[in-house]
């Protein structure tokens, strides 16, 4: 087993474990059923500065390879979640969540159940396609029996002093005092250069989008897996829910970035977005501001 490095983590009930190795390694070593979650974002095949292939073929046989030891090391009621984009070429779109359905279907106990659209602002401005402003998560539970924690989750209701206007509760108020289901579309910034968690790893996703999965989909104590782990985001999350975490990368330069994020989470010093809602353009900036060569007004009585 290649081992080059590990990271190792036991302070104030916290506890974390990275390794530098690959994936598979990682959790053929894991006890069956030791993970209540294994969340992760598994290489793209898309050319990045950590990949040797940019092919949809090698995409395929990497999840061949590692999902029946994924499947072994998620207790029955546990979580697989699976955050994947798109792979494109010569402006060829292939969705890879598409592909990781197909693949996990090839095992009964997955069952899916969210498609989570995760929606965000920023990224490359196409030209022939609209740009692309989403990923997704599939979620899926092993087994029919599975934990759902939706009171962790639940998020401010728009008017929350809604009341039943027909009906035998008509006039007592509708929503539920914790807040609504957040659905299955989820606006959180990814992390472009300028969000305060962003690192030297080439496409970290934001903590607050793992934070969410843990609070709903294990208990406190628990344990959450990800062998694909890059900077340690689901990491991060993992240690300020109070949860246990297992990762792993196979290139050494991004288990140090791990480890040390891991350090800052135990400690309280992790530089972590807060889960709200972005805020609208602030008017007063330049930046707001419609330059004179805008034509804004033209364009807008040409829409229709
Ligand atoms: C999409 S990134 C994950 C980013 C991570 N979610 C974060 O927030 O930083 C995929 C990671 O998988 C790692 N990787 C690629 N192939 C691997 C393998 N066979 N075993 C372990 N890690 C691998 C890459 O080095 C990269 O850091």
């Amino acid at each position: 087993m290649a081992t080059h490095g590990v990271g190792v983590g036991n302070m104030s009930n916290q506890h974390w474990q990275t390794s530098n190795q690959d994936a598979l390694d990682m959790l053929k070593s894991l006890g069956a059923g030791a993970a209540d979650l294994l969340f992760s974002s598994p290489p793209y095949c898309i050319g990045k500065e950590y990949e040797a292939t940019s092919s949809v073929d090698d995409f395929i046989r990497e999840h061949k390879r590692i999902l029946p030891d994924a499947i072994r090391a998620i207790k029955a009621g546990g979580s697989l979640c699976w955050q994947v984009g798109h792979h494109v070429a010569n402006n060829v779109h292939v969705p890879l969540d598409a592909i990781v359905y197909a693949e996990a279907s090839r095992f009964p106990e997955l069952k899916l159940r969210n498609r989570i659209i995760w929606h965000f602002g920023h990224g490359i401005h196409e030209r022939r396609r609209f740009s692309g402003r989403h990923e997704t998560i599939l979620w899926f539970t092993k087994g029919d029996d599975y934990s759902f924690n939706l009171d962790a989750v639940r998020v401010p209701q728009r008017y929350p002093g809604k009341k039943h206007y027909k009906g035998q509760r008509r006039g007592e108020w509708s929503g539920h005092p914790l807040g609504k289901n957040p659905s299955d579309v989820w606006d959180i910034p990814n992390v472009k250069a300028g969000h305060i968690e962003k690192t030297d790893h080439p496409c970290q996703f934001p903590v607050a989008l793992a934070a969410r999965l843990i609070r709903a989909l294990t208990p406190v104590g628990g344990t959450v897996v990800d062998p694909y782990m890059g900077s340690g985001s689901t990491g991060v999350a993992a240690v300020l829910e109070g949860r246990k975490f297992v990762g792993s990368d196979r290139e050494a330069r991004y288990l140090m970035i791990a480890d040390a994020r891991l350090r800052e989470a135990v400690l309280g010093s992790a530089r972590v977005r807060a889960d709200v809602p972005t805020s609208p353009p602030d008017l007063r900036t330049s930046v707001a501001r419609l330059p004179p060569h805008f034509m804004r007004s033209e364009l807008e009585s040409s829409d229709g």
